[in-house]
């Protein structure tokens, strides 16, 4: 049995909310910034009520086992003014509980090392689609798959999943995984561009774009260390044609509702790194600048 807090109840963290409960031995805090009355996560195998105690005040909450975040990355600022009391050490000699980022990109580390000391910070890749419907019910249309590293921290984390509906595991290789996943979200920015669902990859123009687009991508992980294949970017485009036309990305849906998007940690940092390593990276430096200007 774990006490667990969860940062932001939006889709992810709804999601992870009735996973766990699913496990039927954590007790669960849900950390939110509004007032939220309920969660109800539509599950792929039916609904779930949300059990947990709804915490609006960082000041209000105690010490618990596990800070899981699950706010979108540009709100990391926010999340951390919750560290203090969640984290607090309970007895003498232990240090604060961990905190897992479910977030994307590959700066889940970066983000936090201002609050948390790094050993305590666990980044995790989330693959599952899901979205908000209402404040109070999320939607999820496809299983979880998280993956963290395999340390101490990342077996751990993938424990607090044992018996439920979610595919937790850990790899050797994070970087690698985590740089797969940016190769595929950083084409995206594409449909944010061009407010136009994932049919518009089949554009045979749009596609040339999305594919120097990953390439960038690619070259920047490589020199970060990670392992890619050389048709990364044929792979993510064959994908991204595969995936229904109207299939509509978060930065896609971020830009068409007006509200901030996940910019920097999706294609800013592929442009801040490529400048690190000396690797240009053009599509990307001019996809971020009109998305930006295009932005207010
Ligand atoms: N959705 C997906 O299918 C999916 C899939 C894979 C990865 N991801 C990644 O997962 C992360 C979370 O995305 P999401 O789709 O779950 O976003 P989301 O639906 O927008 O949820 C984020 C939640 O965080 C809350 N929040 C922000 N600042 C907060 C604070 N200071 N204290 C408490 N709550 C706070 C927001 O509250 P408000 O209600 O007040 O705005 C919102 O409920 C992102 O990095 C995203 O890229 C998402």
């Amino acid at each position: 049995m774990a006490r667990i807090a969860i940062i932001g109840a939006g889709a992810i963290g709804g999601v992870i909310a009735a996973l766990l409960q699913q496990a039927g031995r954590h007790e669960l805090i849900l950390c939110v910034r509004r007032p939220l009355a309920g969660l109800t996560v539509e599950t792929p195998d039916g609904e779930v009520h949300v059990e947990a105690a709804i915490a609006t005040d960082p000041a209000s909450v105690s010490a618990v086992d596990w800070v899981i975040v699950a706010t979108k990355a540009y709100d990391a600022a926010g999340a951390a003014k919750w560290f203090d009391r969640l984290r607090a050490a309970g007895n003498p000699g232990t240090t604060g509980a961990p905190v897992a980022v479910l977030q994307n990109g590959v700066e889940h580390r970066e983000r936090f090392a201002p609050y948390v000391p790094l050993d305590s910070i666990l980044p995790v890749v989330v693959n599952c689609p899901a979205e908000r419907q209402m404040p109070e019910l999320v939607r999820q249309r496809g299983p979880m798959h998280l993956t963290a590293p395999d340390n101490d921290l990342g077996r751990s984390f993938a424990a607090l999943f044992a018996g439920t509906p979610a595919d937790a595991t850990v790899v050797p290789d994070f970087t690698s995984v985590a740089w797969r996943k940016l190769c595929h979200n950083a084409a995206g920015v594409l449909s944010s561009l061009l407010l136009q669902p994932a049919g518009v990859m089949r554009n045979e123009a749009v596609g040339e774009t999305a594919l120097q687009i990953v390439r960038e991508c690619a070259a920047v992980g490589r020199a970060e260390g990670a392992h890619l294949d050389s048709d990364v970017a044929e792979a993510v485009l064959r994908t991204y044609r595969a995936a229904p036309v109207d299939g509509v990305n978060s930065l896609h849906a971020d830009r068409a509702a007006g509200r901030p998007m996940e910019i920097d940690a999706r294609n800013g940092v592929i442009v801040r790194l490529g400048k690190k390593h000396g690797i240009p990276t053009p599509c990307n430096q001019m996809a971020v600048a009109l998305l930006e200007a295009m932005a207010g």
